[in-house]
């Protein structure tokens, strides 16, 4: 009887380990500790994203040279373009569980208040805290046009302009579309108040907030957020501007 209760699966370690994850991820504050770990993965690529786009005011040569390097990392260790693979793959995974997870949080508090506030109850909101979720469509709309626009170049160009060589003149060209650069402002705007207020959120779900961390947050966040937004905003502005040609 004990012999066969012990080879039950539901006694081996990796199915407790496994239940315990689908149970953790039924509960709301499970999927809250998976939108936070999946939004760090994302503030990292974005950090690092925002870093590496700024190395195009070091010009042309600079620039294409950091894309080629994107590709060519990891070498001889890893095959060429493998590592891009890799965190393509991260932050796929990353992305899809930070969306699957809002969602589901979302419908819950819609089923669990069918009824909006009434506007007279006070209420501690503040821009970036009322944008979190139609901001996350907006970015999730913007990464969706991006990829297409510089890594694909399927959309935003005439026949012939996207050059598969020079990332540089695809941004360059790209951004010489006043819509198509007024769209990626609008978005780094939503991407800094989603950063700002996700990465209070952050804190608060993993329980390392104090009301002294907050004041901090509040500069430190605030701080990344703003180098994050104007880094990006950066870029379509300079080439409008004509400073980046
Ligand atoms: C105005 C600001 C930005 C500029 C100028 C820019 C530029 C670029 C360029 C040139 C590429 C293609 C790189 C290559 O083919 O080597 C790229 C790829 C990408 N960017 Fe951005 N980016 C900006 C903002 C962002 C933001 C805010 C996000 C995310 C929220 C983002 C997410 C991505 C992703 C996911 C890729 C695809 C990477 C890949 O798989 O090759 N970008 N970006």
């Amino acid at each position: 009887m004990e012999i066969e209760a012990l080879s039950d699966s539901r006694y081996r370690p990796q199915s407790y380990v496994v239940g315990a994850l689908l149970t953790l991820w039924s509960s709301s504050i499970g999927k809250k500790i998976v939108m936070s770990l999946t939004g760090m993965v994302m503030m990292s690529f974005v950090l690092v994203h925002t870093y590496g786009t700024l190395k195009i005011f070091k010009g042309e040569q600079v620039f294409n040279d950091y894309a080629v390097w994107l590709r060519e990392v990891g070498t001889p260790f890893l095959a060429h373009g493998m590592a891009l693979w890799i965190s393509r793959i991260g932050l796929l995974v990353a992305v899809s569980l930070h969306m699957l997870a809002a969602w589901q949080v979302t419908r819950r508090s819609w089923a669990a208040r069918p009824t909006r506030y009434e506007k007279k109850v006070p209420m501690m909101s503040t821009y970036a805290s009322r944008t979190i979720r139609w901001g996350g469509v907006i970015i999730l709309l913007f990464v969706v046009y991006h990829v297409l626009h510089f890594t694909f170049g399927a959309v935003g160009y005439a026949p012939g302009q996207y050059s598969p060589t020079s990332v540089y003149r695809n941004v360059v060209i790209g951004f010489s579309v006043w819509y198509v650069s007024a769209f990626y402002i609008l978005a780094q705007i939503f991407l800094g108040l989603h950063w700002y207020h996700g990465g209070w959120s952050i804190l608060h779900t993993l329980g390392v907030a104090t009301a002294w961390g907050d004041r901090v947050y509040w500069t430190v966040g605030g701080l990344m957020a703003l180098f994050v937004t104007l880094g990006n905003v950066s870029v379509p502005v300079a080439v409008l501007a004509g400073l980046i040609k």
